[in-house]
C-alpha cells in the first residue's frame, strides 16, 4: 500500500491532499483530557509508552487522519539533557533559565537518551497499530526554539531572552546551538529506526529574527541537522516548519534541503507557489482561529488553502497548532470538505 502523505513528499501530487494537524492530540478531545487526568505530570504522559502510544492514535481513530505525529513535546530534549522541565497546569513549561555564558560552560554535551526510550518505545507501538496507508511523524523541536525556552527558562512573548543572549555573547548561545544540533540528530536517527517515516522539525519561534540570525540561528542548524540525519539514513524525508518566516521561506527551503515545509496562515499564496511549492511539499495552512469559528467563515477558509495550493504538492494542515476551544464538529466539517476536493 502506498501512503499518500509520502507520496507529496516524494514529489508525487495527489488529487485529494492528505491531511492531519499540527497537535492533533490534545486538550479539544475529551478521551486526551481522560487519559492526561489519569497520567498526572504532562511529562509523565509523554514518558509512559502505553499512554502515549493511546493518545497518538485517538485523533486517527476519530479522523483518519492521512498521518499519525508521536505524542510528546520538544522540550524531552532539554529535560534529557540534565536540565529541569516542568509543565505547570494552565501556565506552560518551567524550566530553570540557562542565561548566563557561565551556566551554558557547564551544559552537558551528551544527552541520556535512556531517558527518550519510552518515546522510541512509543513509534515502535503505534507504527504496530497503524494501518498500511497512515503514516508516522517523529519530530524535534528547532535549535533556535527549544534554546528560546532553556535560556528564558518559560515561554516568553518575543523571545528577547535568547535574542539577546545570541547578541551580547554568540559564543555561549553558539554552544547550546551546537548542543542541541547534535543532540537533535541522534534523537530523530532513533525516531527513524523504531518506526517513524517522516521527520518534522518545529521552528516555532523562527519569525522573530532578523535575516541575518535568521540565518545563523534557524536556517543554519536546521541545514546540520538535515544533514546529520541523512548522512545515517540516506532519502530521510523531512518537514521544516520555520513558522513566521514570511519572504525568507525560499532560502530557508533552497538551504536545509528538507523535503517539505510547513506555512503558516499569513504566508503570501504567490510567494508560496512561484518560489516553494515548485520546489518541495507544501504543508498548511488554515489558521486555527476560523477553525473555532466555524460556519461559512470555516468553509471558505478552506476553499482557499486549496485553491491557493491544491494545484500542485499540499498536505492540508492547519498554520499552527489546533486550539483547546475548538469544537471537534468544526474539525469534522473541515476534512469533510478536504475530501471532497476536485482539483
Ligand atoms: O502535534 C501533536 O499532537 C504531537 C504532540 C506535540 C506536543 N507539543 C504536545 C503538547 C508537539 C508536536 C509539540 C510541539 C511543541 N511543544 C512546540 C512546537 C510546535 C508549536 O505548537 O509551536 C512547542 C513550542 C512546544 C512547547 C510547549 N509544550 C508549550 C509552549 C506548551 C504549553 C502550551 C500548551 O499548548 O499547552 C507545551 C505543552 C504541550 N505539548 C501540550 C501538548 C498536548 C499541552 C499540555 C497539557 O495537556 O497540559
Amino acid at each position: 500500500m502506498t501512503k499518500p502523505f509520502l507520496e507529496v513528499l516524494s514529489g508525487r501530487k495527489q488529487a485529494v491532499p492528505p491531511i492531519w494537524m499540527m497537535r492533533q492530540a490534545g486538550r479539544y478531545l475529551p478521551e486526551y483530557r481522560e487519559l492526561r487526568a489519569k497520567a498526572g505530570n504532562f511529562l509523565d504522559l509523554c514518558f509512559t509508552p502505553e499512554y502515549a502510544t493511546e493518545v497518538t492514535l485517538q485523533p486517527i481513530r476519530r479522523f483518519n487522519f492521512d498521518a499519525a505525529i508521536i505524542f510528546s513535546d520538544i522540550l524531552v530534549i532539554p529535560h534529557a539533557l540534565g536540565r529541569s522541565v516542568r509543565f505547570e497546569a494552565g501556565e506552560g513549561p518551567r524550566l530553570d533559565p540557562l542565561d548566563t555564558p557561565e551556566k551554558i560552560a557547564a551544559l552537558a554535551s551528551h544527552a541520556d537518551f535512556a531517558k527518550l526510550e519510552p518515546v522510541f518505545e512509543a513509534l515502535r507501538r503505534v507504527r504496530g497499530s497503524l494501518d498500511a496507508n497512515t503514516a508516522l511523524i517523529g519530530f524535534c523541536g528547532a535549535p533556535w526554539t527549544v534554546a528560546t525556552y532553556m535560556v528564558a527558562g518559560q515561554g516568553t512573548p518575543d523571545q528577547a531572552p535568547a535574542r539577546m543572549l545570541a547578541y551580547r555573547h554568540p559564543q555561549a548561545f553558539e554552544k547550546i546551538i551546537d548542543v542541541l544540533v547534535e543532540n537533535s540528530i541522534r534523537y530523530l536517527v532513533g525516531q527513524l529506526e523504531a518506526g517513524a517515516d517522516v521527520l518534522q522539525i518545529f521552528d516555532t519561534w523562527a519569525g522573530v529574527l532578523p535575516p541575518r540570525e535568521f540565518a545563523r540561528w534557524s536556517i543554519e542548524p536546521t541545514r546540520r541537522i538535515v544533514e546529520g540525519v541523512r548522512q545515517q539514513v540516506p532519502g530521510a524525508k523531512i518537514i521544516g516548519f520555520p513558522r513566521g518566516a514570511g519572504a525568507s521561506l525560499p532560502d530557508y527551503v533552497e538551504a536545509t534541503a528538507v523535503d517539505g515545509v510547513s506555512i503558516d496562515w499569513a504566508a503570501q499564496p504567490s510567494l508560496i507557489r512561484d518560489r516553494v511549492q515548485n520546489r518541495v511539499a507544501v504543508q498548511g495552512n488554515l489558521d486555527p482561529l476560523v477553525l473555532i469559528a466555524g460556519g461559512t467563515a470555516l468553509d471558505r477558509a478552506v476553499d482557499d488553502v486549496l485553491e491557493n495550493y491544491g494545484s500542485g504538492r499540499l498536505i492540508f494542515n492547519l498554520g499552527h497548532g489546533i486550539l483547546p476551544e475548538t469544537p471537534i464538529a468544526h474539525v469534522e466539517q473541515m476534512i469533510k470538505r478536504v475530501r471532497s476536493f476536485k482539483a
